[in-house]
């Protein structure tokens, strides 16, 4: 398994595997399947880009052996404020059912994180949904803590420090 930063030209792979993980896993992200399919190529093309240079975002996948398309996904994005923020969000994580439980959500995230390290990056943080025990063991696994939901029932916050 490979894990690397996408490249500027990958848009449409990133719009391939993007688009099954809303269709996937509805309930683990704010952005819906609906919405995304009615996106114009310009603006994954845009998004891929910025995903691939400088060190505000990046967009990294999981490639396994072979032509096959990407088996995970996860992005971070540098807080937009303050300006050079240290702090960024997890977004988008997601890895096919096929290749859970078997450490490439770890490596992912890893290679990620790593990333976020060379670009200054000190605390990523994420929201998980209360019902994604999943999700949430994952991360706990990996040094996140878990915060208490801001409202009852709502997302819990979480973080990490690099
Ligand atoms: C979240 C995700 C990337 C984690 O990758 P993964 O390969 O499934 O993670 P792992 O198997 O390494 O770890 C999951 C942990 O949860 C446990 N687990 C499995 N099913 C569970 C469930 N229903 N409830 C609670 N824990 C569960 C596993 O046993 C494992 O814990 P362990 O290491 O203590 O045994 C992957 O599950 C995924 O893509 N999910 C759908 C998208 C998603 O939810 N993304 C996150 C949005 S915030």
């Amino acid at each position: 398994m490979i894990f690397r930063r996408i490249l500027p030209g990958e848009a449409l792979a990133y719009r391939e595997i993007r688009l099954r993980a809303l269709q996937d896993s509805p309930g683990a992200f704010l952005a819906r399947y609906e919405d995304a399919i009615l996106r114009t190529p310009e603006s994954w093309e845009a998004q891929a880009e910025q995903g691939a240079e400088g060190s505000d975002r990046a967009i990294f996948l999981a490639i396994g052996e072979g032509a096959e398309p990407p088996v995970g996904l996860a992005a971070l994005y540098r807080d937009a404020e303050p300006p050079g923020s240290t702090t960024g969000e997890l977004i988008q994580v997601w890895v096919t059912p096929e290749q859970r439980g078997k450490g490439v959500a770890e490596g992912l995230i890893a290679h990620l994180l790593d990333w976020a390290r060379g670009q200054g990056f000190i605390v990523v943080r994420a929201e998980v949904t209360p019902e994604n025990g999943r999700a949430l063991r994952f991360y706990q696994r990996g040094g996140f803590t878990v915060e208490p939901p801001i409202e009852p029932g709502g997302d819990l916050p979480i973080w990490k420090e690099l």
